[in-house]
């Protein structure tokens, strides 16, 4: 089977799932590519593409959906992967893509995990916790403790356990 593992990361944290899930995919044919590297019209030529993307304002990139719509034809099969600041994931993140991709091929499934919120600067983010009520400044205080410095171990062999599993089913 002919895979491939392609990303937009602004920060890096998509990258790292990105390459654990590439590490998941050893002993297939897999590729591992920034999406700016790849050729829309090379995407016909893969049984399976890994779609993954840092949230950004509560959606993917839009490097992944110019890529979808570039390409001539598209694999039999996507599987969408993102990271993300908050808790829960984010059902609408790739709603662009899924439109894009249409009928044409299958999204077969979806993994996201958290991942620290690097791209703001440490001292804007306490900043903005400084303006917050002290209630809502303690909860978000949490919240940054939990996030510092995901993806962390546990959540890469998520992923590369993720993929693992994926290519069993296939
Ligand atoms: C400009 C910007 C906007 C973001 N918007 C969101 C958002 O709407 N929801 C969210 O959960 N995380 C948001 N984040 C956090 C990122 O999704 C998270 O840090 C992610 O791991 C970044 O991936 P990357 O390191 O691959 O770029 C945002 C981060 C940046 C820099």
């Amino acid at each position: 089977m002919k895979i491939l593992v392609t990303y937009f990361s602004q920060n890096g944290n998509t990258e790292k799932v990105a390459r654990s899930i590439y590490e998941g995919c050893q002993g297939e044919d897999v590729d591992l590519k920034p999406i700016k590297e790849v050729d829309p019209l090379d995407l016909k030529n893969f049984d399976l593409v890994f779609l993954g993307s840092g949230i950004y304002a509560s959606r993917v990139n839009k490097a992944l959906s110019d890529l979808v719509a570039a390409a001539q034809e598209l694999p039999p099969k996507f599987i969408f992967f993102s990271t993300h600041a908050s808790k829960e994931p984010y059902q609408d993140g790739f709603k662009v893509v899924k439109s894009k991709i249409g009928e044409s091929s299958q999204i077969i499934d979806e993994f996201d995990c958290c991942g620290d919120n690097i791209g703001v600067p440490e001292a804007m983010r306490n900043a903005m916790l400084e303006r917050l009520p002290e209630d809502k400044r303690k909860e978000a205080e949490k919240h940054q403790q939990w996030l510092k410095g995901r993806p962390n171990e546990e959540d890469l062999q998520n992923a590369k356990n993720f993929a693992q599993s994926i290519l069993k089913k296939l």
